[in-house]
């Protein structure tokens, strides 16, 4: 097979050369050479997804569902330099692995070393986040956002028609998006098709509850530490304290458990304002998608699984360590007209209700550091294949 497919592309690139003028209009490129790929067969298989307990069931899109072959050209997409124009970044350069995804650095560079002006983001569990991408939510579908990085000036700063022709030219992807896709010849290669083998790639990144948290929350094979199980008390805690009082820390509201988010846009308390002076902070947040003012300052919960990877931390990557995003929320809450509700100081010691003294911020760290999974990063489905 791989040989008659080499035949084919030999005979192609010969024809590339002697008939240049022929009027070839089945690419982009209009004297692409285009060859037929009917040959590989299309046998794409149905993914078969591990479900961790307490997960709900996933959605996928109907006209997208997950394959092997899919799972896998997206996999070799998203860590291709390929994608960019000098084939320097891929998407996996900011979304890295050792990192939890993101980049580690507060705010992204791209190709030509510009830096953006949000933090990078964790690409885990995506397939759960039915409520908008980016912090301020401004995409919509995982298909719809792989389109963007490939041509923002300051990511990968390529051209789609140009990362078409080559991938339709390259050795490798012509049969990949054939054996996925089905395609009939390596001219059917698209963005269209590209952008939805990532989106399949990541919506295969779930982190398949083997935390910590999850032996001893969820399926009890192993005992919290003291520290640990205040710590839990404390992030789930909110006023019906049934006798055994502890002080509302409301965090599970947000970043609400199995997935640590609930995907909802809040204003967790970041950034001063007034009304007057709302439209001039530096982000405005979910209003640059919703254009209503009462999301001016509202970001996306970012879930906390694997956070110890994922510093610096929010969207603007201020925090540098999990110690400093807690005397955020325990003394450092700004006000605003947007802040959320649930988000309230918890340093001063009268206001027993609220009070979290130095060892509960501790058990509060000790309780986060649970949901580590390293796991996650050693899954060989998940790391470059290159
Ligand atoms: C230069 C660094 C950089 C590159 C390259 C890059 N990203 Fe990102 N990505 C970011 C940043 C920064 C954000 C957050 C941006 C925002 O919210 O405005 C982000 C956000 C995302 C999100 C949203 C996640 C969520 O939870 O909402 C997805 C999905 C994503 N990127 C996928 C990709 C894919 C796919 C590629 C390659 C085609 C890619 N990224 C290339 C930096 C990068
Ligand atoms: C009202 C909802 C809400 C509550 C309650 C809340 N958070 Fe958050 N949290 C957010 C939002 C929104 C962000 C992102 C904000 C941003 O970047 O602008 C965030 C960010 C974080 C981050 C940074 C994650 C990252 O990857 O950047 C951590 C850690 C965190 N929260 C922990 C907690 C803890 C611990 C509590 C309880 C003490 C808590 N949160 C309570 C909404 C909430």
């Amino acid at each position: 097979m791989i040989k008659q497919y080499s035949l084919f592309l030999l005979v192609s690139l010969l024809c590339f050369s002697s008939c240049k003028d022929d009027d070839n209009t089945n690419g982009p490129g209009v004297n692409d050479p285009c060859f037929s790929l009917t040959d590989i067969p299309f046998t794409a298989s149905k993914k078969e997804l591990i479900i961790p307990q307490g997960y709900q069931p996933i959605n996928q899109p109907l006209d997208n569902e997950m394959t092997d072959e899919g799972v896998l050209l997206g996999r070799h997409l998203f860590f291709d330099p390929i994608l960019s124009a000098d084939s320097t970044f891929s998407c996996g350069s900011c979304h890295g692995l050792d990192g939890n995804y993101t980049d580690n650095l507060a705010t992204s560079a791209g190709i030509d070393g510009i830096f953006g002006t949000r933090s990078s983001m964790p690409l885990i569990d995506l397939v759960y986040a039915e409520n908008g991408l980016f912090w301020d939510g401004r995409a919509q579908t995982l298909e719809e956002q792989a389109l963007l990085p490939v041509e923002d000036p300051i990511e990968l700063h390529d051209t789609w028609d140009n990362v078409e022709v080559k991938l339709q030219r390259s050795d490798r992807y012509p049969e990949m998006f054939r054996r996925a896709f089905g395609i009939a010849e390596n001219c059917d290669i698209t963005r269209d098709l590209a952008t939805k083998a990532i989106a399949q790639f990541e919506r295969s990144l779930i982190t398949l509850g083997n935390s910590r948290y999850d032996d001893v929350f969820i399926r009890q094979i192993d005992f919290p530490t003291e520290s640990e199980l205040r710590g839990f008390a404390f992030f789930n805690d909110e006023d019906d304290d049934n006798g055994a009082f502890i002080p509302d820390a409301e965090c599970f509201h947000c970043h609400s458990p199995p997935l640590f988010t609930d995907h909802s846009y809040r204003n967790n308390g970041l950034t001063f304002f007034t009304d007057d002076t709302a439209m001039d902070i530096d982000d405005l947040g979910h209003y640059e998608f919703s254009k209503n003012t009462n999301d001016i300052g509202l970001f996306r919960v970012p879930t906390l699984r694997n956070l110890e990877f994922s510093a610096p931390y929010m969207h603007d990557g201020r925090f540098n360590t999990i110690d400093e995003v807690m005397d955020h929320y325990i003394c450092g809450i700004q006000q605003s007209p947007t802040l959320d509700p649930l988000i309230t100081n918890h340093c001063d010691p009268e206001d027993t209700f609220r009070f979290i003294d130095e060892q509960g911020k501790q058990d509060i760290i000790a309780f986060l550091k649970m949901l580590t999974d390293t796991t996650f990063f050693s899954n060989p489905d998940y790391q470059s294949p290159f």
